[in-house]
C-alpha cells in the first residue's frame, strides 16, 4: 500500500491515536487480518445478527428505562404511557419485546450450527462454554424482563417460576422468600428484577460476548466442513484456505443484517404480538393477584424446557415431582455444556458423520419443536406422555453420543477446503 500523505488530517489523527492506543492493530487482528475459512455459509450469519440484536436491545432498553416506572403502582401505567404518549414509544417498546424473541430465535440457530458442524470441539471448548454462559444469562435476562410490564402474565408466570424454588427440599420455603424479598411477588421483587435486568445482567452479557469474540479469534473459526484451516499455511503463516474477514465477510454480514432488519421490521410493524407468542394476551391487563390467567405458560423460547418440567410427574426418594421437574429442566438447559467431552467422532462436521449422528440431530430438532409447542398449551395425559417421550429423546441425543459417535461409519473429510 502506498505511504499515506502526512498532510491528510484523518491519517495523521489515526497515527497519533495508534502511537497511544493499538487501534489499527486491533482492527487488523480482529478484521482485516483475521483469516476466516473461505467456505462460510448461511449458518455463519447468526453470530453477527446476535451482535446486532444485542446492540438494539441495549439501545431500546435504555430508552424504555427513561419512561418506565419500576413499582407495582406505576409499572403497568408507565408501559401504557410509553405505548400511547411517548414519541415513538410504541416502536421502542415493541422493538424491545420483538427483539427478545428475535434474540432467542437467532441464538437457537447459532447453537444449532455449532451442533451440526461440531464447533464445540477442540480447540473451541472454552468458546463453547462461554457461549453456554451467555445462554444462561440470556435466559435470566428474559425472565426478569418479562416481569417488568407488571401485566397479569408477568405476575403469574413470575409466581409460578419463583415458586419452583419452593420445591427444593428442606430450605425451599426460605429460599423462595429470599428470592422474592417478600412473602409474595411484590413491589420489592419487581425492583430487584428491574435492577438485575437493566444493570447486572446486561453488564455480564456484554462482558461475556467480548470474551466470546476474543476466544473465537484466538482459536479461529470452524467451518461447515469442520476442517482446521490452520493445518495448511503459506510461507507467511496465513492459512491457505482462508480469506480476510474484512472486507469479504463484513460485506456479507452487512447484507445479512439488512435482510434481517427487513424481516424484523415487517414483524414489528404488522404482527408484534405474533398471535400471542411474543406478547401474551393476559399481559395487556394489569397484574392481579386475585385473577389467575386461564393458562400460565412462559414465552415460546422457554417452552421446550418448561415442557420437560411439566413432563416430570413422578415423585422420587420421597421428594415431590415438582423438585425433580426443576432438576430435569436445569439439566436440560445445562446439558449442551458437556458436548465437547461427549462427542467421540473422528470428524467434526455432520457432513462427514454417520447416519446415526444425522438421525439423532434431526430427532433432537423435531423433539425440541414438539416440546416447544406442547409447552404453550394445556397439559393433558396425552400431551404429558408425548412430552415425556420428547424429554427422553432430548437427553438421549447427549447421553448416547459417546456411544453412537464411536460405532458409526464416518466419511473422510477433505484435506483442504474446496
Ligand atoms: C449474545 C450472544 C452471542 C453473540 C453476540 C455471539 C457472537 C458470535 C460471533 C460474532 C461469532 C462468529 C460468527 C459466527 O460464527 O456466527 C460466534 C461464533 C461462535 N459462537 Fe457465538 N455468540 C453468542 C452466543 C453464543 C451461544 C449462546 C453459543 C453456544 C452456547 C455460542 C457459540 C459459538 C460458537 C461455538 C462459535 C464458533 C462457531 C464456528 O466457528 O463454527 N455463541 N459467536
Amino acid at each position: 500500500m502506498a505511504e499515506p500523505s502526512p498532510a491528510r488530517p484523518l491519517v495523521r489523527l489515526l497515527a497519533w491515536v495508534d502511537e497511544r492506543f493499538p487501534l489499527s492493530e486491533t482492527f487488523e487482528y480482529h478484521a482485516s487480518k483475521y483469516h476466516a475459512p473461505k467456505n462460510f455459509n448461511f449458518w455463519y450469519y447468526f453470530g453477527v445478527l446476535a451482535l446486532v440484536i444485542l446492540v438494539m436491545q441495549l439501545l431500546t432498553g435504555l430508552w424504555l428505562t427513561m419512561s418506565y416506572v419500576p413499582s407495582g403502582e406505576g409499572a403497568f401505567a408507565s408501559v401504557e404511557y410509553i405505548m400511547r404518549d411517548v414519541e415513538y414509544g410504541d416502536i421502542i417498546r415493541l422493538a424491545h419485546s420483538t427483539g427478545a424473541s428475535a434474540f432467542f430465535a437467532v441464538i437457537y440457530l447459532h447453537m444449532f450450527r455449532a451442533l451440526a458442524y461440531g464447533s464445540y470441539r477442540k480447540p473451541r471448548e472454552l468458546l463453547w462454554l462461554i457461549g453456554m454462559a451467555i445462554f444462561l444469562v440470556m435466559m435470566a435476562e428474559g425472565f426478569f424482563g418479562y416481569l417488568l410490564p407488571w401485566g397479569n402474565m408477568s405476575y403469574w408466570a413470575g409466581q409460578v417460576i419463583v415458586s419452583l424454588v419452593g420445591a427444593v427440599p428442606f430450605v425451599g420455603e426460605e429460599l423462595m422468600t429470599w428470592v422474592r424479598g417478600d412473602f409474595g411477588i411484590s413491589d420489592i421483587t419487581l425492583n430487584r428484577f428491574f435492577a438485575l435486568h437493566v444493570v447486572a445482567l446486561p453488564i455480564a452479557l456484554i462482558g461475556l460476548v467480548f470474551v466470546h469474540i476474543v476466544a473465537l479469534h484466538h482459536v479461529g473459526s470452524n467451518n461447515p466442513d469442520g476442517v482446521e484451516i490452520k493445518a495448511n499455511k503459506d510461507d507467511n503463516g496465513i492459512p491457505l484456505d482462508s480469506i480476510p474477514f474484512h472486507p469479504y465477510y463484513t460485506v456479507h454480514d452487512f447484507q445479512a443484517t439488512v435482510a434481517f432488519l427487513i424481516v424484523f421490521c415487517a414483524i414489528l410493524f404488522f404482527v408484534p404480538e405474533m398471535f400471542g407468542y411474543f406478547l401474551e394476551k393476559p399481559n395487556f391487563e394489569q397484574a392481579d393477584p386475585l385473577k389467575t390467567p386461564d393458562l400460565i405458560v412462559p414465552v415460546w423460547y422457554y417452552t421446550p424446557f418448561y415442557s420437560m418440567l411439566r413432563a416430570t410427574t413422578f415423585p422420587l426418594f420421597g421428594v415431590a415431582a415438582k423438585f425433580w421437574g426443576l432438576v430435569v429442566m436445569g439439566a436440560a438447559v445445562m446439558m449442551p455444556a458437556v458436548l465437547p467431552w461427549l462427542d467421540r467422532s473422528p470428524v467434526k462436521s455432520i457432513r462427514y458423520k454417520g447416519l446415526i449422528s444425522k438421525f439423532m440431530l434431526a430427532l433432537l430438532v423435531v423433539s425440541f419443536f414438539i416440546l416447544g409447542y406442547l409447552g404453550t398449551i394445556h397439559a393433558t395425559p396425552l400431551t404429558t406422555g408425548i412430552a415425556q417421550i420428547g424429554t427422553l429423546i432430548y437427553f438421549a441425543y447427549f447421553i448416547l453420543m459417546p456411544w453412537y459417535t464411536r460405532i458409526e461409519k464416518t466419511k473422510t473429510p477433505p484435506e483442504r477446503l474446496t
